[in-house]
């Protein structure tokens, strides 16, 4: 699977960062290592859309993760303000239901920009008791496998999965959609209290298209020298 247009590398560092000067210092360092730059809901929050505006001067792709999930007009409407800020990727809830996604997936395709949304299916931190206390009685890979391959038929063009799930999920949506994998610990990282984590070219050797590293990057004490290894972890192993 080609990189999505203007990807130099499939590695997409999560800026976590509670401030736009913050999360800019950071990705001045990182720029022209990182393939992606993803922003998430505590930058966004605090910092608005001003904050992708300013990420969208250092020329890399951004990942705007903000994880949508209302009625379909609400999210439609979203997803058409977000495509004006210009970011490669956009995430929805696929648990929004079908007419949330389709309406999602249509407002992107008439945007006339070249964002692509992914869709979220389980979270990682919800195991098999807390999907049976929302009422859902499938285990957490079932879960996410169902509302992957329901993501891709409402017209959604990729899926953030776990390393875990990646084998799963592509047997279910097939070759085209973009697998987005977040989890990542390189190998010579401790696995703190991370339980389902890959590294890079595992989770690359299983069919990731993209990866997803926050901490061990930007909690580095070297964010470059971290970045610059996990992307020779990844040279290292074999695309699909
Ligand atoms: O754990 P780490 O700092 O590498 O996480 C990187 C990013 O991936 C975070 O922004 C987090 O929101 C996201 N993430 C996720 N699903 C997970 C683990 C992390 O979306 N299971």
């Amino acid at each position: 699977m080609p990189l999505p247009a203007g990807f130099a590398n499939p590695l997409v560092v999560a800026i976590d960062r509670p401030d736009l000067a913050s999360a800019l210092s950071l990705a001045h360092r990182l720029r022209g290592v990182a393939g992606c730059f993803k922003l998430g809901l505590e930058l966004f929050v605090a910092e608005g859309p001003a904050a992708v505006r300013a990420f969208t001067a250092l020329r890399t792709p951004i990942f705007l993760d903000l994880k949508l999930h209302d009625i379909p007009n609400t999210v439609a409407a979203a997803v058409r303000r977000a495509a004006v800020l210009g970011p490669a990727l956009l995430t929805v809830h696929a648990s929004g239901g079908p007419a949330m996604l389709r309406a999602a997936a249509e407002a992107a395709r008439s945007a006339n920009s070249s964002m692509r949304l992914l869709a979220v299916t389980v979270l990682t931190s919800l195991d098999g008791e807390d999907l049976a206390a929302i009422g859902i009685e499938r285990e957490p890979l079932a879960q996410a496998v169902h509302l992957a391959r329901l993501a891709v038929a409402c017209g959604i063009e990729g899926i953030v999965c776990s390393p875990a799930e990646i084998a799963a999920i592509r047997a279910a949506v097939g070759p085209e959609p973009i697998l987005v994998v977040p989890g990542i610990r390189p190998e010579q990282s401790g696995l703190g209290d991370q339980k389902r984590t890959a590294s890079p070219s595992q989770a690359r050797a299983a069919g990731a298209d993209l990866i997803v590293v926050g901490r061990p990057i930007t909690a580095a004490s070297d964010p470059v020298a971290a970045a610059e290894a996990i992307l020779a972890q990844l040279e290292a192993a074999p695309a699909r």
